[in-house]
């Protein structure tokens, strides 16, 4: 159990889609920590360096062209275990073929418009935090719910 930080992000069709606020809320309610939170447009030079690994792959051209086509929501989240967390509660890839369950499942049916990115490893979080968000972007603060819940 470590305490971790991951990158997620509400790809274009959830903006689209208004599920902004929905998908913010699965995370949250889940009981992950919000540390940093923007909405930008992603250029074809940030998506390369995100999605580095799938370049040179077929599928990488209608990809960029996806991710690049209006804005995303980048949420930097903290909590025990966060990456498998995030991802668990994401599903499989493949909107079709995610758990009912997952937001994925829920809410997708595609294998690229599948509403959310999450970083699948620790270096991979490291990295993909870094190309979205500043050290000053990424906030430390103590969850206090007992004064508000009092
Ligand atoms: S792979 O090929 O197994 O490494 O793919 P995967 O790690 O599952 O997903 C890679 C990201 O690319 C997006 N994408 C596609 N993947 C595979 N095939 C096709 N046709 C495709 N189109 C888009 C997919 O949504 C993954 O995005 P992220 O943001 O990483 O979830």
């Amino acid at each position: 159990m470590a305490v971790e930080r991951t990158l997620l992000l509400v790809k274009p069709d959830g903006v689209q889609r208004r599920l902004v606020g929905t998908i913010l809320s699965r995370f949250e309610s889940k009981g992950l920590k919000i540390v940093g939170l923007k909405m930008l447009n992603v250029t074809p030079e940030l998506a390369r360096k995100h999605y580095e690994e799938h370049v040179e792959k077929p599928f990488y051209p209608l990809l960029e062209e996806f991710i690049t086509a209006s804005p995303v929501v980048a949420i930097a989240a903290e909590g025990v275990d966060a990456i498998s967390v995030a991802r668990t509660m994401m599903g499989s890839t493949n909107g079709r073929e995610a758990a009912p369950g997952t937001i994925r499942g829920d809410l997708s049916q595609s294998r690229q418009m599948n509403l959310v990115h999450g970083s699948d490893s620790p270096e991979a979080a490291k990295r993909e935090l870094d190309i979205y968000f500043s050290a000053a972007e990424l906030l430390d603060y103590d969850l206090n719910l007992s004064v508000y819940l009092a």
